[in-house]
């Protein structure tokens, strides 16, 4: 629990909710989570998901850890303290997106279990969809997309996830997806599939 410093403040309640943005928008909002190593396809697959959304209508936004370390986390390194406190910021962020009525897609390694299960609690369970996207290690180095694990191998980039730092996988995500095998279609289909029966994605015809 983050220690709140801003002393003396009170929560304003807004009269446009949650619930009343879903009316609008016609359909709930939520959040899923990809984690997994840097190269697994979080991000790809976080926006070839958020493409299939957007073109039948959903209000969807992606949170990229790449990306967002260019701005609201731009302060912030890899040591372990640093992608704890990532992790807090991009919980809270998503925290906002749902109230906002929007489906946020984050697709950060977030390599640390506890941290994984501060946004959850902080979002709460129904909203907190954990995808483990699940790809070896030989293979995301053998893709090495950023040239980011040559580099850690040889020592030019410390604290690299896999490498010199810890991943611990998910014990109970909501979704494993195995994305070693570069089918992103079946991928998609398979966290549609999991929307429809959550009830948050209705399958509906591109118009
Ligand atoms: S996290 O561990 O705090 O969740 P985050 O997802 O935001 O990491 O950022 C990971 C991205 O930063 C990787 O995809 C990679 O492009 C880049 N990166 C740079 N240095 C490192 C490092 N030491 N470990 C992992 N990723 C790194």
């Amino acid at each position: 629990m983050t220690t709140i410093k801003s002393s003396n403040t009170v929560w304003h309640h807004a009269t446009v909710t949650r619930q009343r943005r879903a009316d609008l928008n016609h359909h709930k909002s939520t959040l899923l989570w990809f984690t997994g190593l840097s190269g697994a396809g979080k991000s790809t697959l976080a926006h070839a998901l958020e493409e299939s959304l957007y073109q039948m209508g959903y209000h969807t936004f992606v949170l990229d850890g790449d990306n967002v370390r260019h701005g609201l986390c731009g302060d912030l390194g890899f040591s372990n303290t640093d992608r704890v406190e990532n992790i807090r910021r991009v919980g809270e962020t998503a925290k906002l997106f749902i109230e906002a009525g929007v489906i946020v897609l984050t697709a950060f390694i977030s390599p640390f279990r506890v941290d994984r299960d501060k946004a959850r609690k902080l979002v709460g369970n129904n909203d907190f969809i954990e995808i483990y996207c699940d790809c070896p290690l030989e293979v995301c180095e053998e893709r090495d997309v950023k040239g980011l694990y040559n580099l850690a191998r040889k020592g030019e980039i410390k604290e690299f996830t896999g490498i010199s730092s810890p991943y611990e996988e998910p014990q109970n995500p909501e979704l494993v997806i195995d994305t070693s095998n570069g089918n992103l279609e079946q991928c998609i289909k398979q966290i549609l599939e999991f929307l429809i029966q959550r009830g948050i994605y209705e399958r509906k015809s591109v118009a």
